[in-house]
């Protein structure tokens, strides 16, 4: 018995819809009309022009000087949700840009951008800065009417370079193959609650061909993104800010509303951008019942380290797990979508409820390998475009400045301390692949 979208939708209001998560039965986590490349009102066009710019104005170092001339414009113009999306795609970058361009971080926002990005990431429900939305979800467009990889773009980058516009076409390449996969994993949970095993395996089958294929795709960044561009051009304008041991940071950064405010100002801290806050992968976990119990920092320490380069605010509370701080900078439906996933029982709760079954097990054990193969296809790339990077720029320093005593005595060369998010990004991506192969045999 084949279970079909519309006896979905009987059985399950919730399957009529994805639609108030803002999530489609056919691109997923991606809008289903593709994002707009331009405001229409004439009011907003001083930020379209910069925006244009920005990779002349990064390279020329005048992003502070132009941001700062801009005048500050409110969103009453905006009347839909893809003019938002588009705004805070432009404000979110110049953010970014203004803090990261120059000889060294701005520790604050003028109001000419804290003013607007602030309405539009809360009409948004997402946090005012650059996110995985802001580079990728809200910022693509298609070339030519047959949509591939090489078709699609980045409508803003920070470099202007090839290497970033494919970096966007490969995570806008998974999200939409992913995408496929939703009306797959509303059949899963269907087939759980009907006990109808038989159509179960056949989906978990299908899940395991999809996954199979953004694994490829993954795979297919190396073809036109350097690690080289990538670690020194583009990567340090999605870094985060917040107190970490890492100097190059500013401590925290003030929204300024209004100069005459600027001492009373809070300061604020975030993470930056990263394919973690795909909500995507968390679909698949929640759905196979893979669960990460990884903390944002240990007893040690590592995993903290580990997203040095993102701005992790060193004293944050160790006690919020990974997957779900990283959840806070979705956009807000998409994080109400995997809360509602995770009320049904998972896959791996369900098979242990049923009489063994040898084909249930191989089916899901099959589809959990391809989560964790899919996992260590990351963890080679993050290997090729953070850590080599980061120890070759370790070992640069070293050649000219010689090793230090604090380096010496914390171990110079381990994988865990090198900083900048290279250093103990591995043991947090392993852990995350260990814990889900541990699942796999139920
Ligand atoms: C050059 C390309 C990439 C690099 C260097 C990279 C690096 C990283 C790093 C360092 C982390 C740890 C958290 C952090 O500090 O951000 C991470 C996590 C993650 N990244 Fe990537 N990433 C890349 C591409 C992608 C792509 C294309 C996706 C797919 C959309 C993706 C999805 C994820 C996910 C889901 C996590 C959470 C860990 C997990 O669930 O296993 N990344 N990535």
């Amino acid at each position: 018995m084949k279970i079909q979208v519309a006896r979905l939708v009987k059985l399950f209001p919730f399957h009529r819809a994805p639609r108030p998560y803002q999530v489609s039965l056919e691109t997923g986590f991606l809008p289903t009309k593709t994002p707009l490349d331009r405001l229409s009102s004439v009011k907003h066009a001083p930020w379209e022009n910069i925006f244009d710019q920005l990779p002349s104005l990064i390279s020329a170092s005048q992003v502070r000087a132009s941001i700062i001339a801009l005048p500050v414009l409110n969103c009453d113009e905006l009347a839909t949700v893809e003019e938002y999306r588009r705004a805070y795609a432009i404000l979110s970058l110049l953010t970014n840009a203004y803090i990261w361009n120059g000889p060294s971080p701005s520790d604050y926002l003028p109001p000419c951008i804290v003013v607007p990005l602030l309405e539009v990431a809360n009409v948004l429900h997402t946090k005012p800065l650059v996110t995985y939305a802001a580079i990728v979800l809200w910022n693509f467009r298609i070339r030519f009417h047959t949509p591939s990889t090489h078709n699609v773009e980045a409508l803003g980058t920070f470099t202007g370079s090839e290497d970033e516009s494919w970096f966007v076409a490969i995570m806008v390449a998974i999200e939409t193959q992913g995408g496929k996969c939703i009306a797959l994993l509303l059949k899963i949970i269907s087939a759980k609650e009907l006990k109808d095993d038989e159509s179960l395996f056949d989906y978990l089958e299908k899940l395991h061909q999809r996954l199979q294929q953004i694994q490829k795709t993954l795979l297919r960044l190396y073809e036109r993104c350097s690690p080289d561009v990538l670690y020194h051009r583009i990567r340090p304008y999605h870094a985060g800010f917040g107190g970490t041991s890492n100097k190059e940071l500013p401590k925290r950064v003030r929204y300024v509303k209004d100069f005459s405010e600027l001492g009373s100002t809070p300061c604020r801290q975030f993470i930056g951008g990263s394919g973690a806050q795909s909500t995507l992968l968390q679909c698949f976990d929640i759905i196979l019942g893979v669960q990460h119990v990884g903390l944002l920092s240990d007893t040690a320490g590592t995993i903290t380290r580990s997203l040095v380069g993102k701005g992790l605010p060193s004293d944050s509370n160790g006690d919020i797990g990974f997957q779900s701080r990283m959840r806070e900078y979705m956009p807000g439906p998409h994080k109400q979508f995997l809360k509602k996933l995770s009320e049904y029982p998972s896959v791996r709760g369900y098979l242990q409820t049923r009489p063994a079954n040898p084909s249930s097990t191989a089916a899901f054990s099959r589809t959990i390998a391809s989560v964790c193969a899919s996992r260590s296809a990351h963890i080679q790339i993050a290997t090729r475009y953070i850590i080599i990077p980061a120890r070759s720029e370790e070992r640069a320093k070293v050649q000219r400045n010689g090793i230090s005593n604090a380096q010496e005595k914390a171990g110079y060369g381990q994988e865990t301390i090198m900083g900048t998010g290279g250093t103990s990004t591995l043991p947090l991506l392993r852990r995350m692949r260990d814990e889900t192969s541990g699942v796999g045999t139920r």
